[in-house]
């Protein structure tokens, strides 16, 4: 079966990708706009772009809202913010703290601090204004270096991509230069509602060439 993306709905080909692009890891985003107030959201259309430099990057969708009748995409909070000051957290999403994560996703308005809607801490970043998501086990602090836009429409994407200037590591998550999954429990993202843990793990050696 072809599937063909001009001949197809948006939300039928935002389905399959979704459904087909997964396990999908979590930034949740911490932000804060102009007047300082911090902002948090998850985004799962997120990855590692570069490791030296380090550079993340995730993709906030414009959202739809009707204007005189017409279609129009609207930058969803996060995205504004990071225009507007250059700068975001990514922390990462523990299983301990999905529900948390999960109410942070609201669409609470503009000037709505989400840390305070799900019961979170905000903690002072070292080297930008941003908070960082204290019940995290990792925080990413990074300063923009490219958005990415892929158009004006509702769905469109907009690729933002960030320098990470540092992280921060709980003492629990993280010796011997390892990351312990055992205690950090990630989760990633699925089609629709649904969620998934790390329960089986295996190992395969790399092809000797
Ligand atoms: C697990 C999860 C992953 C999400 N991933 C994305 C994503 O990759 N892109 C996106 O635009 N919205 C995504 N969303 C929806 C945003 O979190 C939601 O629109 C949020 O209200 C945006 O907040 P903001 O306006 O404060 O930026 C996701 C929601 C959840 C619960």
């Amino acid at each position: 079966m072809i599937i063909e993306f001009d001949k197809t709905a948006p939300e039928i080909f935002y389905k399959l990708l979704i459904g087909s692009v997964l396990p999908r890891p979590i930034a949740w985003v911490s932000t804060i706009n102009k007047e300082g107030v911090a902002n948090l959201a998850p985004f799962s259309f997120f990855t590692v772009a570069s490791s030296n430099p380090p550079v993340l990057c995730f993709a906030p969708a414009l959202k739809f809202e009707l204007v005189e009748g017409t279609q129009k995409g609207k930058p969803k909070d996060t995205l504004k913010n990071i225009q507007d000051t250059k700068e975001f957290v990514v922390n990462i999403v523990s299983q301990e703290i999905a529900e948390k994560m999960n109410q942070s996703s609201g669409s609470y308005p503009p000037g709505v601090n989400e840390f305070e809607k799900a019961g979170l801490t905000a903690a002072p970043s070292t080297y930008i204004a941003a908070p960082r998501v204290a019940e995290s086990l990792i925080n990413f602090e990074c300063n923009l270096s490219q958005i990415i836009s892929f158009g004006e429409h509702p769905g469109a994407g907009n690729l933002v991509l960030g320098y990470v200037k540092c992280a921060h590591m709980h003492e629990s998550v993280y010796k011997n230069g390892r990351v312990d999954i055992d205690v950090l429990q990630p989760i990633g993202r699925l089609a629709g509602m649904e969620y998934c843990a790390v329960k089986e793990r295996f190992v395969m050696v790399r092809p000797e060439v």
